[in-house]
């Protein structure tokens, strides 16, 4: 039996939504991450091998190691365990995955999508995705602190998703904003990665002492981000008929959102070398996607180029 959990792409709005504006993300489910799952001899445990890493996990009990590689690979299966409040079963499973690490393309939150979702089947109590969701996001905070939720749930929901993070204080509490959308005018992206791989907690960390050090500059970034994302889901939803214009308004919103990214430091030249080649090379945009500094860009180019 096999489980899997594609990568994902955000098309607008990362950084600004972990600081609460909207961001629109899409599955990238050309690449993706596979657990297959065989039982184990009695008393094993879980067993995790992950051969393209080279690395074989055996889980007996309790553990507290504090390894990210161990962690990216066991937490989900502690997480598991424990929201199904089960013991160690013994079992074999097999991470394979296409997604490139640390390159903004949702690898780790894929990674522990795949994986709680074997362990759930292996033991006959499959999850749902709304049941996966939270456990995910759980692994998620994990590995980067503060996540605003939105890798785990295009990535379990495997749909394009406009999202928004909730709150949660003394007086309010608003739960996440997940709406899933219909992109009316289809359209095509290209996807190149910059060769350098750039943890996603580094670059959040980072904004975020931006925005500690100069809420009212940082703040207004945001805002604008915020605006760019409600209108560029205003033009992919438009109905069609008025699709003449997609790629000039799409692209153009693309490009002052890499600006802002760039103004938030979390571009690179890689980043900003790749953006403008696209264009250069008659991409109507281009952007960084995901967590920045590295990974990935996207540009937004018609089928014959
Ligand atoms: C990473 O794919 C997107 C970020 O906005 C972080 C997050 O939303 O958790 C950079």
């Amino acid at each position: 039996m096999k489980t899997e959990a594609p990568g994902k792409i955000i098309l607008f709005g990362e950084h600004a939504v972990v600081h609460g504006q909207p961001a629109i993300a899409v599955p990238l489910s050309a690449v993706r991450v596979t657990a297959e799952i065989e039982p184990a001899g009695c008393g094993g445990g879980v067993t995790v091998l992950a051969p393209d890493q080279n690395v074989t996990l055996h889980l007996i009990g309790a553990s507290e190691k504090e390894d990210r590689l161990y962690n990216a690979l066991a937490y989900p299966v502690e997480i598991a365990l424990r929201a199904l409040n089960i013991p160690m079963p013994d079992v074999c499973i097999t991470i394979r995955s296409t997604i490139p690490i640390a390159s903004g393309l949702g690898s780790g939150a894929a990674v522990a999508a795949a994986l709680i979702r074997a362990v759930g089947i292996a033991v006959q109590r499959p999850f749902t995705n709304d049941t996966l969701n939270p456990l995910v996001y759980e692994v998620e905070t994990r590995h980067h602190g503060t996540p605003s939720g939105i890798d785990n749930t295009v990535i379990v929901y495997e749909q394009p998703v406009y999202f928004m993070r909730g709150s949660g204080s003394a007086t309010e509490q608003r739960p996440n904003t997940i709406e899933p959308f219909q992109i009316t005018n289809p359209f095509t992206l290209l996807v190149a990665d910059s060769g350098q791989s750039s943890p996603t907690h580094i670059t959040v960390d980072d904004v975020g002492a931006l925005y500690r050090a100069d809420p009212n500059r940082i703040g207004a970034l945001f805002a604008r981000i915020g605006a760019i994302t409600r209108a560029a889901r205003a033009t992919i939803e438009q109905k069609q008929g008025e699709s003449g214009t997609l790629y000039t308004k799409l692209g153009a919103l693309m490009d002052e959102n890499h600006a802002l990214l760039r103004e938030l430091t979390v571009s690179s030249d890689e980043l900003d070398h790749l953006c403008d080649a696209a264009r250069a090379a008659g991409a109507h945009g281009a952007k960084l996607s995901g967590g920045g500094r590295g990974g990935n860009m996207i540009a937004l180019v018609t089928p014959d180029k």
